[in-house]
C-alpha cells in the first residue's frame, strides 16, 4: 500500500494583484515525490499560482499548506528555509554576480556549507563547472537557466517549483535539464511541480497534469493519456 502524503495543498485558493483576481477557488494537493505538471495557455495564470503559492504574491482567501502545516502568512524566505525552491520564469539569475556567487546565494537556506553544497551540486551540473567564474549575464539562455535550477537546489529543497525552464533554450539543454530532474527525484525523492508549454518536455518530467483555465483548474490529465501528445493537446484546449 502506498501512503499518501501531501507536502503541498491550496486549498480553496484566490489570488491577484490588487484588486483584480486571476485564481480562483484553487485545490490542489501534490503527494511527496510526485512530479506534477500545469499547463494552460498564456495569460490563464500559471505563473499567478506559482507565485502565490511560493508567497511573492498574496493570497485573497484559502489557504496553502507545506508539510500538512499552513504556510499562508509566511514571506518567501521563510518558505524556502522550510524546503520550498522556486526558478521563476525568465530565470532571474544576478547577472553581474560570477556563477559561483549565484550558486552560493542559493545555499543561504540550506543551513549547509555553501562549498561543499556547491561541489555536490556540480556532479549534476558539469556543464556549470566549467564556467564558475564567469558573469551570471554573460552566459547563454539555457546556461542561465541550468543556473537558476542549480541555484534552487542549493538551497536542498524537497520540493521544486518550475515555470516553463525551456521557454527559448536550445535542445541539448532541455534535454540535460529532463536528466537532471530525474535524476534528482530517484536520487532525493526530489517532489517536482512544472508549469510548462513544451508538452515533449512536460510529458517527459512529469506524472501527471492540471489544466488552468482563466485562473481555474479545469481538471487532470489522466497518466495513460499523457503518451499521446495529440490528446495531452485537446485537453489543453488549444481549439476551445
Ligand atoms: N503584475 C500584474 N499585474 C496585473 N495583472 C497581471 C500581472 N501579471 C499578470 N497579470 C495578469 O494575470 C493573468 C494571468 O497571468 P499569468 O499568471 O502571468 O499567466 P500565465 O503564466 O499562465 O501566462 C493575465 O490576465 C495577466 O495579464
Ligand atoms: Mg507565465
Amino acid at each position: 500500500m502506498t501512503t499518501v502524503k501531501p507536502i503541498l495543498e491550496a486549498v480553496e485558493l484566490y489570488g491577484g494583484y490588487g484588486a483584480i483576481p486571476v485564481l480562483s477557488n484553487i485545490s490542489l494537493s501534490v503527494q511527496v515525490g510526485e512530479a506534477v505538471g500545469v499547463l494552460g495557455h498564456n495569460g490563464m495564470g500559471k505563473t499567478t499560482l506559482m507565485r502565490t503559492l511560493v508567497g511573492a504574491l498574496p493570497v485573497t482567501a484559502g489557504e496553502v499548506l507545506f508539510q500538512g502545516e499552513s504556510i499562508t502568512g509566511l514571506r518567501p524566505h521563510q518558505r524556502a528555509r522550510r524546503g520550498m525552491a522556486y526558478v521563476p520564469q525568465g530565470r532571474e539569475i544576478f547577472p553581474t554576480l560570477s556563477v559561483y556567487d549565484n550558486l552560493k546565494f542559493g545555499a543561504i537556506h540550506s543551513g549547509g556549507e555553501a562549498k561543499s553544497i556547491i561541489d555536490e551540486l556540480l556532479v549534476d551540473f558539469p556543464r556549470l563547472g566549467k564556467l564558475l567564474d564567469r558573469l551570471g549575464g554573460s552566459l547563454s539562455g539555457g546556461e542561465q537557466q541550468l543556473l537558476a535550477l542549480a541555484r534552487a537546489l542549493a538551497g536542498r529543497p524537497s520540493l521544486l517549483l518550475l515555470d516553463e525552464p525551456t521557454e527559448g533554450i536550445q535542445p541539448s539543454i532541455i534535454e540535460e535539464i529532463t536528466e537532471t530532474l530525474s535524476a534528482l527525484r530517484a536520487r532525493k525523492n526530489l517532489t517536482i511541480v512544472l508549469v510548462e508549454q513544451n508538452l515533449e518536455f512536460l510529458v517527459a518530467v512529469v506524472e501527471r497534469v492540471l489544466v488552468i483555465r482563466r485562473g481555474q483548474l479545469g481538471g487532470e490529465i489522466p497518466r495513460e493519456h499523457l503518451r499521446d501528445l495529440d490528446i495531452v493537446n485537446q485537453y489543453a484546449g488549444v481549439h476551445a
